[in-house]
């Protein structure tokens, strides 16, 4: 049990000179290990004695609460967590207000090289949130969603509660403070946090202690980031099979916070309410209260937000063909179906590449997974192709892609020394087991969104004539008819080239 010298009220930032975006100075504390049963106090002997969670007299006068993250016969694994709150989150007035919705829209069209939305004046990150795509809905609780977020103001007092499903944050550009009824918890890029359904929170940024002479006010910092939303399921550690013990993400390397509290604003009323803003089937609802809701002095259980540094990741490396990129996965979350992931969470770091005999750009292929690809920092790798940090790819479902002929070609000859590669570059993939649909909003209103470069692939050509007398030799051998080279020659009209995005045909209605 850690008890916790923080009993934070809000602003949760509220001087920026005690506050560093370098985590050498985070001032919170955190309990390690994946899906532990943690426990926690702020005031010590605030828990239940053991044997019970709901005693008749609450220590200190706390009222107990249970929060359950999963339906009552679950596996132990995803078991409750019980709150000792200063007060039950149960006095509250709803609020006619609705903003919204999150939902999406059906789309086939491959899109490619998305970027953050810059254009945002005094945004919260609930403010700042917009859907990029999915696939399933939330109320059956199967699918999921990938927003983007770019924010620049503080939600104060407010709260966000997500009723739909588990967020997944892969921050891009500045850090996160994010308070939530189980504590505190400091993110920033190569940090990724999981905040589970139901548990609110509330988002500040961590601005720079050093202000340039003369900047003005109005040039305000901002953060930008993913989010990776999963309906109906959790995100767990991917089996290590054949591995062992060792590599990709280590049970000790995930943090957790401890319990703490919102002292004043959680004992007597406010004088201005509380917001809390729920998601819920994809539509932002709102109500007010007049404590804060940053009320827990102490908790226990598995149900809890937590962060993992993406930098102690283990790569694995091949000495020959590629490892599949679920070779990369951090997190992954069951789908309904025995064996088959709904979405891997995967990231590429700096490794070791030893591999010989093949290839070391992408190879050609489909793959039933839709592949989003994103860089966090630095320059990816992977691809012969431009990729700006903060940027998005995506390729459908059992679309068609791979590098570049010239990549190819190059990539053919090259000797593969075993050297270090992602040096100071981080990219990550959601590896969805499913089709992928934009949202009108990323289709339409998004100001960076473009379809692929058209015309990458035009100097592809066949190989075979380069080899003709010497298939021709082994057919002949084998008493099989050989090739006619002269039949081989073709050549691809203008027009098929580059077909225009208005000559596309038309997607089918989505099956939702
Ligand atoms: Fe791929």
């Amino acid at each position: 049990m850690e008890p916790s010298a923080i009993a934070h009220d809000q602003p949760a930032i509220s001087n920026p000179k005690e506050h560093d975006a370098d985590m050498e100075l985070d001032p919170y504390k955190y309990q390690c290990g994946f899906g532990n049963h943690h426990a926690t106090e702020a005031i010590p002997g605030s828990l239940p004695r053991h044997g019970t969670n709901l005693p008749q007299k609450c220590p200190y006068g706390l009222y107990a609460e249970h929060l359950n993250g999963t339906s009552f016969v679950s596996s132990r694994d995803t078991v409750s967590n019980v709150f000792l709150p200063i007060n039950p989150d149960v006095s509250f007035t709803p609020l006619a207000h609705a903003w919204g919705p999150l939902t999406t829209e059906p789309s086939t069209d491959v899109a490619a090289g998305l970027s953050l939305d810059t254009q945002v004046k005094k945004t919260t990150f609930v403010q700042g949130l917009r859907t990029i795509g999915g696939h399933g809905d939330a109320t059956l609780r199967e699918g999921l969603a990938v927003h983007q977020y770019a924010f620049n103001a503080d939600m104060c007092q407010q709260a966000f509660a997500n009723h739909d499903g588990e967020f997944l944050l892969v921050p891009q550009k500045g850090t996160l403070n994010i308070k939530t009824e189980m504590g505190m918890l400091r993110v920033r890029p190569g940090i990724i946090a999981v905040l589970p359904a139901g548990i609110r929170f509330s988002i500040s940024l961590v601005r720079s202690s050093h202000k340039h002479a003369g900047q003005p006010e109005e040039e305000l910092e901002e953060a930008r980031g993913y989010v990776l939303e999963i309906f109906g399921s959790h995100y767990t550690l991917p089996e290590l099979g054949v591995l062992g013990a060792n590599g990709l993400a280590h049970l000790r390397d995930f943090e957790y916070p401890v319990a703490a509290f919102d002292f004043v604003s959680s004992s007597k009323p406010s004088s201005s309410p509380w917001k809390i803003i729920l998601k819920l089937a994809g539509r932002l609802n709102c109500y007010s209260q007049p404590y804060s809701p940053f009320n827990v002095v102490a908790w226990h259980g598995r149900y809890a937000p937590y962060r993992y540094n993406l930098s102690h990741f283990a790569h694995l490396t091949a000495n020959s063909d590629q490892l599949d990129p679920t070779a990369y996965t951090v997190l992954t979350a069951p789908s309904k179906y025995p064996g088959v992931s709904l979405v891997d969470f995967c990231i590429f770091g700096e490794k070791w590449a030893v591999v010989k005999d093949s290839w070391r750009i992408a190879y050609y292929h489909r793959t039933m997974a839709t592949e989003i690809l994103g860089v966090i920092k630095g320059l990816y790798l992977g691809s012969v192709r431009p990729f700006e940090e903060g940027g998005l790819r995506f390729e459908q479902a059992y679309m068609p892609h791979g590098e570049t002929y010239e990549a190819w070609k190059r990539d053919r000859e090259d000797s593969h020394e075993p050297g270090m590669v992602g040096k100071d570059s981080l990219g990550f993939m959601f590896h969805i087991s499913s089709h992928f649909a934009l949202t009108k909003w990323a289709m339409e209103d998004h100001p960076d969104i473009r379809l692929e470069q058209p015309g990458l692939w035009d100097t592809m050509r066949s190989n075979l004539m380069d080899h003709i007398d010497e298939i021709n030799a082994n057919l002949k051998k084998a008493g099989m008819p050989i090739l006619d080279a002269s039949a081989m020659q073709v050549v691809p009209s203008a027009d098929m080239k580059h077909p225009k995005r208005s000559n596309l045909p038309t997607p089918p209605p989505a099956p939702f």
